[in-house]
């Protein structure tokens, strides 16, 4: 049977960390894969986690079975995080899944089995793992160009003409903040418009929000959601804690459906668990474990928060430092997130790394976090060289 088989490529972005480590060279900078580095270049465990761990060892008696919707406190205890204060709970289930990408199959596979004909529209470009999950769950993606890279531009004309070419009850994936790759968010205005035609077209919200805290803020990164959820009858989010608590491999997410229709809801909430039950049975139990420790205690809360706001503080210093190196730059510090995608050429993208140890992914994509304000000089440096950017002096 397995000689059916077609060979596989590796998946790129994860071949960077490889690649990373195994190149010798004493001067290289990791730009590659999304992780947050902190000013000595590692990714410690956070505070806030070491602690919850700590609590957990000593007091966690029994690793029984949860069910497949996982840590349910957890999956409460975030919910005024994500949706605010005063959001009307009785509007939104969740279920705890294995990481944003767990999140995403999921909601993938309850859109497949609710509605099969639904095409999902997808801005491009985005994360390169979006495409593929909603292909692996059998429903058509219909990609847009929704950013101009040579002008660091969101093509917001772009966005209305798929929104308006979208057909009611399709799919539409969303950022909620950071995009991944490009940094490049809706400002408000661009927000409301956005969620006026999805009210007015009856098309239904798909957000990923997987780096809340890491752009402006929490709340601040939390707006968009809210502000669409306000408009919209339906919606779902996938919500991550890979980066916002550090906790990437212990694979840490959540799916919420959001409906005005509680009847529905409960059945699509019944819906969820059972496709759970069928693709990992139970989400493993650890890193949520982690997060609801966190969120119980007002102690741990803060601690939490004072990190990831040192985070934020960290990134966005960064993309003044780049930005500030080379006019041609300065576009990267009004993005925000972990990324900025430069417009390159896979072939540039491969002697950034080749010739002078700069590690970004293929697509150009950078991960600022993963610099250190000294590094600037050789990354610009380097992108010169490459005829990324002119040789013009720094302002
Ligand atoms: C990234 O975009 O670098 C991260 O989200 C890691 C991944 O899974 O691709």
């Amino acid at each position: 049977m397995f000689e059916k088989l077609n060979a596989q490529p590796a998946d790129s972005l994860l071949a960077l960390i490889k690649a990373f480590q195994a190149d010798p060279r004493s001067y290289k900078v990791d730009l590659g894969v999304g992780v947050y580095r902190d000013e000595n270049g590692s990714t410690p465990v956070m505070r806030a986690v070491k602690l919850a761990e700590k609590h957990l060892l000593e007091t966690q008696d029994s690793k029984r079975y949860l069910g497949p919707e996982g840590d349910l406190a957890f999956v409460d205890l975030l919910k005024p995080i994500i949706f605010g204060a005063d959001f009307d709970k009785t509007r939104v289930v969740g279920i705890q899944t294995p990481g944003g990408s767990g999140a995403l199959r999921l909601g993938a596979e309850l859109i497949a089995s609710a509605s099969a004909d639904a095409k999902v529209w997808l801005g491009t470009p985005s994360w390169p793992n979006h495409a593929p999950i909603f292909d692996s769950a059998r429903l058509a993606v219909k990609g847009y160009r929704f950013v101009d890279l040579a002008k660091q531009q969101i093509e917001f004309d772009l966005v209305l003409e798929a929104l308006r070419a979208a057909s009611a009850g399709d799919i539409i994936l969303l950022h909620g903040c950071c995009h991944n790759p490009t940094g490049l968010d809706f400002d408000r205005a661009q927000w409301e418009q956005i969620a006026s035609l999805l009210a007015e077209r009856r098309l239904i919200p798909f957000i990923d929000l997987a780096y809340q805290g890491l752009g402006d803020g929490l709340d601040e990164d939390a707006e968009a959601t809210r502000l669409i959820l306000d408009s919209v009858d339906e919606a779902l989010v996938a919500y991550s804690c890979d980066k916002n608590f550090g906790l990437y491999r212990e694979r840490v997410g959540a799916l919420y459906l959001v409906s005005r229709n509680p009847e529905q809801l409960k059945v699509a909430d019944g819906n969820m668990a059972a496709l759970a039950r069928v693709n990992w049975s139970m989400p493993p139990d650890h890193g949520a474990a982690i997060v609801r420790v966190i969120l119980e205690s007002a102690e741990l809360t803060d601690i939490w928060r004072q990190e990831l706001l040192q985070m934020c503080t960290r990134i966005n210093g960064n993309r003044t430092v780049l930005a500030s190196a080379h006019p041609e730059l300065e576009f990267i510090a009004k993005q925000r997130g972990l990324f900025s995608n430069l417009s390159m050429s896979k072939d540039t993208a491969v002697a950034l790394r080749n010739k002078h140890g700069i590690y970004m992914a293929d697509s150009g994509r950078m991960n600022l976090a993963g610099m250190q304000p000294a590094d600037a000089k050789a990354i610009v440096k380097a992108l010169v060289a490459e005829g990324t950017i002119g040789n013009r002096a720094a302002a």
